[in-house]
Protein backbone atom coordinates (compact mmCIF):
# COMPACT_ATOMS: atom_id res chain seq x y z
CA UNK A 1 0.00 0.00 0.00
CA UNK A 2 0.98 3.70 -0.40
CA UNK A 3 0.99 5.77 2.39
CA UNK A 4 1.05 9.65 1.71
CA UNK A 5 1.41 12.13 4.43
CA UNK A 6 1.10 15.69 3.08
CA UNK A 7 2.59 18.68 5.23
CA UNK A 8 -0.25 20.58 7.58
CA UNK A 9 -1.49 23.53 6.19
CA UNK A 10 -3.90 24.96 8.77
CA UNK A 11 -2.67 28.18 10.93
CA UNK A 12 0.04 27.22 13.05
CA UNK A 13 -0.06 23.51 13.01
CA UNK A 14 3.16 22.36 13.57
CA UNK A 15 1.94 18.52 13.91
CA UNK A 16 2.75 15.54 11.65
CA UNK A 17 0.72 12.84 10.67
CA UNK A 18 3.94 10.41 11.57
CA UNK A 19 7.05 10.00 12.99
CA UNK A 20 10.09 7.77 11.92
CA UNK A 21 9.54 4.88 13.75
CA UNK A 22 6.08 4.95 12.01
CA UNK A 23 7.54 5.24 8.88
CA UNK A 24 10.30 2.35 9.59
CA UNK A 25 7.37 -0.40 11.04
CA UNK A 26 5.27 0.44 7.63
CA UNK A 27 8.10 0.23 5.09
CA UNK A 28 8.97 -2.87 7.16
CA UNK A 29 6.00 -4.18 6.56
CA UNK A 30 6.16 -3.81 2.80
CA UNK A 31 4.55 -0.63 2.09
CA UNK A 32 5.47 2.53 0.68
CA UNK A 33 5.73 6.07 2.45
CA UNK A 34 5.51 9.42 0.98
CA UNK A 35 6.26 12.32 2.98
CA UNK A 36 6.04 15.91 1.81
CA UNK A 37 9.17 17.98 2.18
CA UNK A 38 9.33 20.10 5.11
CA UNK A 39 6.21 18.00 6.90
CA UNK A 40 8.13 17.08 10.22
CA UNK A 41 9.67 20.55 10.48
CA UNK A 42 7.08 21.56 13.05
CA UNK A 43 7.71 18.74 15.46
CA UNK A 44 11.36 18.88 15.09
CA UNK A 45 11.70 16.19 12.35
CA UNK A 46 13.80 16.77 9.44
CA UNK A 47 13.29 15.33 5.52
CA UNK A 48 16.62 12.99 6.06
CA UNK A 49 14.82 11.62 9.34
CA UNK A 50 12.44 10.48 7.23
CA UNK A 51 14.40 9.28 4.52
CA UNK A 52 16.63 7.24 6.85
CA UNK A 53 13.92 5.82 8.22
CA UNK A 54 12.47 4.45 4.55
CA UNK A 55 10.50 7.21 3.19
CA UNK A 56 10.27 8.90 0.22
CA UNK A 57 10.06 12.84 0.83
CA UNK A 58 8.23 14.76 -2.14
CA UNK A 59 8.05 17.86 -2.85
CA UNK A 60 4.73 18.73 -3.30
CA UNK A 61 1.20 18.16 -1.80
CA UNK A 62 -0.39 16.93 -5.40
CA UNK A 63 1.97 14.35 -6.00
CA UNK A 64 1.58 13.05 -1.97
CA UNK A 65 -2.67 13.19 -2.79
CA UNK A 66 -2.30 11.85 -6.46
CA UNK A 67 -0.16 8.88 -5.88
CA UNK A 68 -1.57 7.67 -2.07
CA UNK A 69 -4.33 5.33 -1.58
CA UNK A 70 -4.14 5.73 2.17
CA UNK A 71 -3.81 9.95 3.22
CA UNK A 72 -2.09 9.61 6.79
CA UNK A 73 -2.87 13.40 8.13
CA UNK A 74 -3.48 15.19 11.67
CA UNK A 75 -6.54 18.32 10.88
CA UNK A 76 -9.16 17.71 8.82
CA UNK A 77 -8.50 18.30 4.68
CA UNK A 78 -9.27 21.95 4.27
CA UNK A 79 -10.55 23.96 1.14
CA UNK A 80 -7.55 24.05 -0.80
CA UNK A 81 -7.03 20.40 -0.40
CA UNK A 82 -10.50 19.09 -1.34
CA UNK A 83 -9.68 19.38 -5.40
CA UNK A 84 -6.78 16.52 -4.53
CA UNK A 85 -9.38 14.02 -3.14
CA UNK A 86 -10.52 11.50 -5.35
CA UNK A 87 -13.02 8.84 -5.22
CA UNK A 88 -12.33 6.11 -3.12
CA UNK A 89 -8.99 7.41 -1.57
CA UNK A 90 -8.89 6.13 2.09
CA UNK A 91 -8.02 9.47 4.74
CA UNK A 92 -7.27 8.70 8.08
CA UNK A 93 -7.32 12.04 10.19
CA UNK A 94 -9.57 13.99 12.65
CA UNK A 95 -12.44 15.27 10.33
CA UNK A 96 -14.39 16.53 13.31
CA UNK A 97 -17.99 16.57 10.58
CA UNK A 98 -20.67 17.42 12.51
CA UNK A 99 -18.67 20.66 13.27
CA UNK A 100 -17.80 21.54 9.54
CA UNK A 101 -20.88 21.44 6.68
CA UNK A 102 -19.08 22.57 3.73
CA UNK A 103 -15.88 19.53 4.64
CA UNK A 104 -19.11 16.85 4.88
CA UNK A 105 -19.86 18.01 1.64
CA UNK A 106 -17.22 17.90 0.06
CA UNK A 107 -15.81 14.69 1.36
CA UNK A 108 -19.43 13.13 0.56
CA UNK A 109 -19.27 15.29 -3.08
CA UNK A 110 -15.59 13.49 -3.49
CA UNK A 111 -16.66 9.84 -2.30
CA UNK A 112 -13.94 9.77 -0.29
CA UNK A 113 -13.41 7.14 2.44
CA UNK A 114 -13.28 9.01 5.46
CA UNK A 115 -11.81 7.20 9.33
CA UNK A 116 -12.14 10.13 11.87
CA UNK A 117 -9.42 9.69 14.45
CA UNK A 118 -11.98 11.50 16.54
CA UNK A 119 -14.85 8.54 16.48
CA UNK A 120 -12.41 5.61 16.64
CA UNK A 121 -13.96 4.39 19.54
CA UNK A 122 -13.44 0.94 21.59
CA UNK A 123 -15.78 -1.42 23.66
CA UNK A 124 -15.77 0.39 26.48
CA UNK A 125 -16.59 3.81 24.60
CA UNK A 126 -13.41 5.58 24.72
CA UNK A 127 -11.84 7.45 22.41
CA UNK A 128 -8.47 5.85 22.07
CA UNK A 129 -7.47 8.80 19.49
CA UNK A 130 -9.04 11.62 20.89
CA UNK A 131 -7.22 10.88 24.37
CA UNK A 132 -3.90 11.82 23.87
CA UNK A 133 -4.91 15.42 21.79
CA UNK A 134 -7.25 15.94 24.81
CA UNK A 135 -4.49 15.17 27.73
CA UNK A 136 -2.88 18.34 26.13
CA UNK A 137 -5.36 20.11 25.32
CA UNK A 138 -6.41 20.21 28.22
CA UNK A 139 -3.58 21.23 30.49
CA UNK A 140 -2.98 23.65 27.53
CA UNK A 141 -6.30 24.99 28.38
CA UNK A 142 -5.10 26.18 32.12
CA UNK A 143 -1.72 27.41 30.72
CA UNK A 144 -3.41 29.38 27.95
CA UNK A 145 -6.60 30.58 30.60
CA UNK A 146 -4.14 32.34 32.56
CA UNK A 147 -2.11 34.13 30.02
CA UNK A 148 -5.36 35.78 28.94
CA UNK A 149 -6.29 36.53 32.49
CA UNK A 150 -3.48 38.83 32.63
CA UNK A 151 -4.36 42.30 32.49
CA UNK A 152 -2.43 43.17 29.22
CA UNK A 153 -4.12 40.49 27.61
CA UNK A 154 -7.72 41.75 28.28
CA UNK A 155 -8.15 39.67 31.26
CA UNK A 156 -9.14 40.07 34.65
CA UNK A 157 -5.66 40.82 36.04
CA UNK A 158 -5.48 37.15 38.22
CA UNK A 159 -2.93 35.11 39.17
CA UNK A 160 -4.68 31.52 38.97
CA UNK A 161 -2.54 30.38 42.75
CA UNK A 162 -3.06 33.09 44.25
CA UNK A 163 -0.49 34.21 46.93
CA UNK A 164 -0.58 34.21 50.70
CA UNK A 165 -3.50 36.21 51.83
CA UNK A 166 -4.71 36.96 48.23
CA UNK A 167 -7.52 34.24 46.91
CA UNK A 168 -6.49 31.99 44.41
CA UNK A 169 -8.68 32.00 40.74
CA UNK A 170 -11.95 30.12 40.14
CA UNK A 171 -11.50 27.75 37.77
CA UNK A 172 -14.76 26.42 36.59
CA UNK A 173 -14.66 23.32 33.90
CA UNK A 174 -17.80 21.96 32.25
CA UNK A 175 -16.78 18.02 31.74
CA UNK A 176 -14.82 15.74 33.54
CA UNK A 177 -13.55 13.63 30.79
CA UNK A 178 -10.20 13.82 29.42
CA UNK A 179 -9.69 17.42 28.78
CA UNK A 180 -11.69 18.46 32.15
CA UNK A 181 -9.55 15.71 34.19
CA UNK A 182 -6.19 17.24 32.67
CA UNK A 183 -7.27 21.21 33.03
CA UNK A 184 -8.48 20.18 36.27
CA UNK A 185 -4.57 18.32 37.29
CA UNK A 186 -2.53 21.49 36.15
CA UNK A 187 -5.43 23.94 37.56
CA UNK A 188 -5.05 22.47 40.85
CA UNK A 189 -1.40 21.93 40.73
CA UNK A 190 -1.36 25.83 40.33
CA UNK A 191 -3.00 26.23 43.08
CA UNK A 192 -6.52 27.25 42.01
CA UNK A 193 -9.92 26.87 42.81
CA UNK A 194 -11.04 23.90 40.51
CA UNK A 195 -14.73 22.86 39.87
CA UNK A 196 -15.82 20.28 38.00
CA UNK A 197 -19.67 19.84 36.46
CA UNK A 198 -20.40 16.26 34.70
CA UNK A 199 -23.43 14.95 34.12
CA UNK A 200 -22.02 11.75 34.65
CA UNK A 201 -22.51 10.72 38.36
CA UNK A 202 -19.35 7.69 38.33
CA UNK A 203 -17.20 10.12 37.00
CA UNK A 204 -17.85 12.64 39.55
CA UNK A 205 -17.08 9.64 42.33
CA UNK A 206 -13.77 9.02 40.34
CA UNK A 207 -12.82 12.54 40.69
CA UNK A 208 -13.76 13.24 43.64
CA UNK A 209 -11.30 9.74 44.43
CA UNK A 210 -8.34 10.95 42.85
CA UNK A 211 -8.36 14.48 42.86
CA UNK A 212 -6.69 16.80 45.50
CA UNK A 213 -8.75 18.94 47.98
CA UNK A 214 -8.64 22.21 46.01
CA UNK A 215 -10.73 19.99 43.45
CA UNK A 216 -14.75 20.24 43.96
CA UNK A 217 -17.31 17.97 41.77
CA UNK A 218 -20.76 19.24 40.88
CA UNK A 219 -23.46 18.13 38.97
CA UNK A 220 -24.22 19.47 35.83
CA UNK A 221 -27.83 20.75 35.28
CA UNK A 222 -28.77 24.09 33.50
CA UNK A 223 -29.63 25.55 36.83
CA UNK A 224 -26.09 24.16 38.44
CA UNK A 225 -23.96 25.77 35.37
CA UNK A 226 -25.85 29.44 35.56
CA UNK A 227 -24.29 29.63 39.49
CA UNK A 228 -20.96 28.39 38.53
CA UNK A 229 -20.54 30.85 35.63
CA UNK A 230 -21.09 33.61 38.56
CA UNK A 231 -18.13 32.20 40.38
CA UNK A 232 -15.34 31.79 37.07
CA UNK A 233 -12.53 33.53 36.49
CA UNK A 234 -11.60 30.96 34.15
CA UNK A 235 -14.10 28.55 32.46
CA UNK A 236 -13.41 25.65 30.90
CA UNK A 237 -15.48 24.03 27.97
CA UNK A 238 -15.11 20.20 27.60
CA UNK A 239 -18.07 18.63 26.68
CA UNK A 240 -18.33 15.99 24.22
CA UNK A 241 -21.20 13.70 22.32
CA UNK A 242 -18.88 11.59 20.99
CA UNK A 243 -19.21 12.56 16.55
CA UNK A 244 -22.11 15.07 17.28
CA UNK A 245 -22.71 18.97 18.01
CA UNK A 246 -21.45 19.84 21.43
CA UNK A 247 -24.44 20.91 23.64
CA UNK A 248 -25.08 24.56 24.07
CA UNK A 249 -24.59 24.36 27.98
CA UNK A 250 -23.94 28.26 28.35
CA UNK A 251 -25.97 30.44 26.70
CA UNK A 252 -25.22 34.48 25.71
CA UNK A 253 -27.38 35.82 28.52
CA UNK A 254 -24.73 33.92 30.78
CA UNK A 255 -21.55 36.26 29.92
CA UNK A 256 -23.51 39.06 31.56
CA UNK A 257 -23.77 36.69 35.10
CA UNK A 258 -19.46 36.55 34.78
CA UNK A 259 -17.07 38.43 35.95
CA UNK A 260 -16.13 41.44 34.33
CA UNK A 261 -12.32 40.09 32.05
CA UNK A 262 -13.15 36.20 33.26
CA UNK A 263 -11.81 34.36 30.39
CA UNK A 264 -13.50 31.47 28.78
CA UNK A 265 -11.54 28.40 26.88
CA UNK A 266 -14.16 26.67 24.74
CA UNK A 267 -11.65 23.56 24.11
CA UNK A 268 -15.20 22.16 22.86
CA UNK A 269 -15.11 24.41 19.85
CA UNK A 270 -13.75 21.43 17.54
CA UNK A 271 -17.25 20.13 18.06
CA UNK A 272 -19.13 23.49 17.53
CA UNK A 273 -18.26 24.65 21.34
CA UNK A 274 -20.13 24.45 24.42
CA UNK A 275 -20.65 28.06 24.72
CA UNK A 276 -23.10 30.15 22.66
CA UNK A 277 -20.31 32.87 21.42
CA UNK A 278 -18.08 30.71 20.98
CA UNK A 279 -16.35 30.76 17.32
CA UNK A 280 -13.14 28.96 15.99
CA UNK A 281 -9.88 31.30 16.15
CA UNK A 282 -6.16 30.34 15.24
CA UNK A 283 -3.03 30.23 17.05
CA UNK A 284 -2.74 33.34 14.88
CA UNK A 285 -5.78 35.13 16.24
CA UNK A 286 -6.53 33.18 19.40
CA UNK A 287 -8.87 35.27 21.26
CA UNK A 288 -11.97 37.78 21.32
CA UNK A 289 -14.03 39.68 23.45
CA UNK A 290 -18.14 39.32 23.96
CA UNK A 291 -19.69 41.23 26.48
CA UNK A 292 -16.64 41.83 28.03
CA UNK A 293 -15.86 38.21 28.52
CA UNK A 294 -12.52 36.87 26.65
CA UNK A 295 -13.23 33.69 24.29
CA UNK A 296 -10.21 31.28 22.93
CA UNK A 297 -11.44 29.28 20.81
CA UNK A 298 -8.75 27.64 19.15
CA UNK A 299 -9.68 24.55 17.36
CA UNK A 300 -6.41 22.60 16.71
CA UNK A 301 -4.43 23.68 20.29
CA UNK A 302 -2.29 20.50 20.19
CA UNK A 303 -0.64 22.30 17.25
CA UNK A 304 1.19 24.13 19.17
CA UNK A 305 3.07 21.99 21.08
CA UNK A 306 3.95 20.43 17.72
CA UNK A 307 6.67 18.17 19.05
CA UNK A 308 5.04 17.07 22.30
CA UNK A 309 1.63 16.76 20.62
CA UNK A 310 3.04 14.84 17.21
CA UNK A 311 4.61 11.91 19.38
CA UNK A 312 1.71 12.02 21.94
CA UNK A 313 -0.93 11.05 18.26
CA UNK A 314 1.59 9.01 16.76
CA UNK A 315 1.85 6.54 19.38
CA UNK A 316 -1.90 6.30 19.65
CA UNK A 317 -2.52 6.76 15.15
CA UNK A 318 0.35 4.09 14.53
CA UNK A 319 -1.16 0.59 14.81
CA UNK A 320 -4.14 1.57 13.39
CA UNK A 321 -2.92 2.80 10.53
CA UNK A 322 -0.65 -0.43 10.43
CA UNK A 323 -3.48 -2.36 10.41
CA UNK A 324 -5.54 -0.29 7.99
CA UNK A 325 -2.70 -0.43 5.42
CA UNK A 326 -2.26 -4.27 5.88
CA UNK A 327 -5.75 -5.52 5.39
CA UNK A 328 -7.05 -2.40 3.32
CA UNK A 329 -9.67 -0.11 5.06
CA UNK A 330 -12.77 -2.94 4.41
CA UNK A 331 -11.40 -6.22 5.81
CA UNK A 332 -9.53 -3.69 8.66
CA UNK A 333 -13.35 -2.24 9.53
CA UNK A 334 -14.82 -5.67 9.22
CA UNK A 335 -12.13 -7.43 11.60
CA UNK A 336 -11.68 -4.42 13.82
CA UNK A 337 -14.82 -2.61 15.24
CA UNK A 338 -12.78 0.57 16.74
CA UNK A 339 -11.73 0.67 13.00
CA UNK A 340 -15.33 0.64 11.78
CA UNK A 341 -16.45 3.21 14.71
CA UNK A 342 -14.59 5.42 12.58
CA UNK A 343 -15.95 5.35 9.29
CA UNK A 344 -18.01 8.33 9.28
CA UNK A 345 -18.44 8.78 5.36
CA UNK A 346 -17.97 6.38 2.45
CA UNK A 347 -18.86 6.91 -1.06
CA UNK A 348 -21.35 9.70 -0.97
CA UNK A 349 -23.13 8.37 2.35
CA UNK A 350 -22.46 8.74 5.50
CA UNK A 351 -22.06 6.06 8.02
CA UNK A 352 -21.94 7.37 11.57
CA UNK A 353 -25.44 8.49 13.09
CA UNK A 354 -24.46 11.53 14.70
CA UNK A 355 -22.81 12.87 12.20
CA UNK A 356 -26.35 12.09 9.82
CA UNK A 357 -27.58 13.85 12.83
CA UNK A 358 -25.49 16.86 12.52
CA UNK A 359 -26.42 17.50 9.15
CA UNK A 360 -29.91 15.76 9.16
CA UNK A 361 -28.96 13.97 6.21
CA UNK A 362 -29.55 10.14 5.85
CA UNK A 363 -27.62 7.64 7.85
CA UNK A 364 -26.17 4.49 6.09
CA UNK A 365 -24.68 1.79 8.61
CA UNK A 366 -21.76 0.52 7.65
CA UNK A 367 -22.56 -2.85 7.71
CA UNK A 368 -24.40 -2.56 4.66
CA UNK A 369 -21.48 -1.23 2.68
CA UNK A 370 -19.33 -3.59 3.81
CA UNK A 371 -22.13 -6.14 2.98
CA UNK A 372 -22.64 -4.76 -0.56
N1 LIG B 1 -9.71 22.49 20.67
C1 LIG B 1 -8.84 21.49 20.60
O1 LIG B 1 -7.71 21.65 20.13
C2 LIG B 1 -9.20 20.14 21.15
C3 LIG B 1 -8.22 19.17 21.40
C4 LIG B 1 -8.61 17.94 21.97
C5 LIG B 1 -9.97 17.70 22.26
N2 LIG B 1 -10.89 18.67 21.97
C6 LIG B 1 -12.32 18.50 22.26
O2 LIG B 1 -12.60 18.61 23.64
C7 LIG B 1 -13.88 18.03 23.88
C8 LIG B 1 -13.81 17.12 25.11
O3 LIG B 1 -13.02 15.96 24.80
P1 LIG B 1 -12.75 14.80 25.87
O4 LIG B 1 -11.74 13.90 25.26
O5 LIG B 1 -12.50 15.37 27.21
O6 LIG B 1 -14.17 14.05 25.88
P2 LIG B 1 -14.66 13.01 26.97
O7 LIG B 1 -15.70 12.16 26.31
O8 LIG B 1 -13.51 12.34 27.66
O9 LIG B 1 -15.36 13.93 28.07
C9 LIG B 1 -16.55 14.64 27.86
C10 LIG B 1 -17.28 14.74 29.18
O10 LIG B 1 -18.38 15.63 28.99
C11 LIG B 1 -19.40 15.16 29.85
N3 LIG B 1 -20.66 15.79 29.53
C12 LIG B 1 -21.52 15.50 28.52
N4 LIG B 1 -22.59 16.32 28.59
C13 LIG B 1 -22.40 17.13 29.67
C14 LIG B 1 -23.15 18.18 30.28
N5 LIG B 1 -24.33 18.55 29.81
N6 LIG B 1 -22.62 18.82 31.36
C15 LIG B 1 -21.42 18.45 31.85
N7 LIG B 1 -20.68 17.45 31.33
C16 LIG B 1 -21.17 16.80 30.26
C17 LIG B 1 -19.35 13.64 29.67
O11 LIG B 1 -20.04 12.96 30.70
C18 LIG B 1 -17.85 13.40 29.66
O12 LIG B 1 -17.35 13.07 30.95
C19 LIG B 1 -14.23 17.31 22.57
O13 LIG B 1 -15.10 18.12 21.80
C20 LIG B 1 -12.90 17.18 21.87
O14 LIG B 1 -13.04 17.03 20.46
C21 LIG B 1 -10.53 19.86 21.41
Amino acid sequence: MRIGVPREIMDHENRVGIVPAGVDLLVRGGHAVLVQAGAGLGSGISDEDYAKAGAKVVSDAASIWGEAEIILKVKEPLAPEYGMVRAGLVIFTYFHFAAYKALTEAMLEKKAVCIAYETIERADRSLPLLTPMSEIAGRMAVQEGAKYLEKPMMGRGILLGGVPGVAPAQVVILGGGIVGTNAAKVASGLGAWVQILDTNLDRLRYLSDIMPPNVHTLYSTPYAIQESVRLADLLIGAVLRSGGKAPKLVPRGYLSLMKPGAVIVDVAVDQGGCVETTKPTTHSNPTFIVDGIVHYCVANMPGAVGRTSTYALTNATLPYAVELAGKGWKRAARENREIARGVNVVDGRITHEAVAEAWNREYTPLDRVLAA
